[in-house]
């Protein structure tokens, strides 16, 4: 089967489309073709060796995941089915960016039916990110939540789903062409100003980029980021904020309110482009290139 593999970190040229041994279930496994995937930035310094060590190589890239069920294993998934899975691949280095991917059925739900494959493949990462998140900020309708880097595709996400929640919410965004798509998501409103943020209005702050906007969020709230990379939170505690740097989980029962957000039309998946299996290095560099209104997806 074809795989995207690294063998070395570095630039694009390290991208390689291999001929791999197809991977065996084990006990508990759903087998999937893939149909699509997506990138994601945790892709591109997975590639670059920011993690270093903790990638053993050879190492198959990716981590979100729509295709068909070729083996269900008793996971009442049935062969034929469409799903989404997402794995996480620096934790286990099972890459989903392969013909055939195996995936523990814990981690596999249903596709949305509203969506196409090519459609739900932007969903598990950035979807996951903002549902769990979301669920750690854990505001009631009605409470006021700020999204920053709500352009991106998990800030795009959690505008989407919190307003689903009925939760009152804004955005920061980084530039001015992503006001009108925030808006349009569910922002209350959107500014690419941070100066224009109101001061300690917020019950919770959900940081995308580590924009470190810790004097918005009310004494007394929570701040999430996920921008790992941006390093940790100021300590709040003073101020009775509580908070975290999350990090996603694989999630079957999360993917599968995201498909259900997806078909009753609250959450609306973003593709920016479309590129083939053969094209991931172009894929790769249009992602680096920024300035995307939705995911980047790759067809198998
Ligand atoms: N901890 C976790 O488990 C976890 C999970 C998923 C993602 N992440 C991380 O979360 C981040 C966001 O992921 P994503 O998939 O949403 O990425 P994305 O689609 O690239 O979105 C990032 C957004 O942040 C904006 N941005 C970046 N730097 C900015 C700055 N200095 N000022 C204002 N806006 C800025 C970008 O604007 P432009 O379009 O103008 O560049 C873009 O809209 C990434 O760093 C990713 O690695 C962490």
């Amino acid at each position: 089967m074809r795989a995207v593999q690294i063998d070395r970190f570095g630039s694009l040229d390290v991208l390689g489309l291999v001929s791999a041994s197809p991977p065996e279930p084990k006990d508990g496994e759903v087998l999937v073709r893939t149909v699509a995937t997506s990138l994601n930035p945790v892709d591109v310094k997975t590639r670059e060796g920011v993690f270093g060590e903790t990638t053993p190589l050879p190492a198959t890239l990716g981590w979100d995941l729509a295709g068909i069920v070729v083996e269900g294993a008793r996971s009442g998934l049935r062969t034929g089915d469409r799903v989404i899975a997402m794995s996480h691949q620096l934790a286990d280095g099972r890459g989903t960016w392969a013909d055939l991917v195996a995936v523990p059925a814990r981690a596999v739900a249903p596709a949305p039916a509203a969506a196409s494959l090519m459609e739900a493949a932007t969903l598990p990462l950035a979807g996951l990110t903002a549902l769990q998140s979301l669920d750690w900020l854990g505001l009631s309708a009605g409470q006021r939540l700020l999204v920053t880097g709500a352009g991106g595709a998990v800030g795009g996400n959690a505008l989407q789903i919190a307003r689903a929640r009925g939760i009152e919410v804004d955005a920061l965004v980084s530039r001015d062409e992503q006001v009108a798509p925030a808006l349009e998501h569910g922002a209350g409103t959107a500014t690419a100003d941070r100066r224009e943020l109101r001061s300690r209005a917020y019950d919770a702050v959900f940081d995308t980029f580590g924009a470190f906007t810790t004097e918005a969020v009310a004494d007394g709230g929570r701040y999430l980021s996920v921008a790992t990379q941006a390093g940790p939170i100021p300590d709040l505690s003073s101020r009775g904020v509580e908070t975290v740097v999350n990090q996603v989980r694989e999630d079957g029962a999360g993917l599968r309110e995201l498909a259900r957000l997806v078909d009753d039309g609250s959450l609306r998946p973003r593709v920016h482009a479309v590129f083939g299996l053969g094209e991931i290095r172009a894929a790769h560099e249009r992602l680096q290139g920024g300035g995307l209104n939705g995911k980047i997806v790759v067809v198998f």
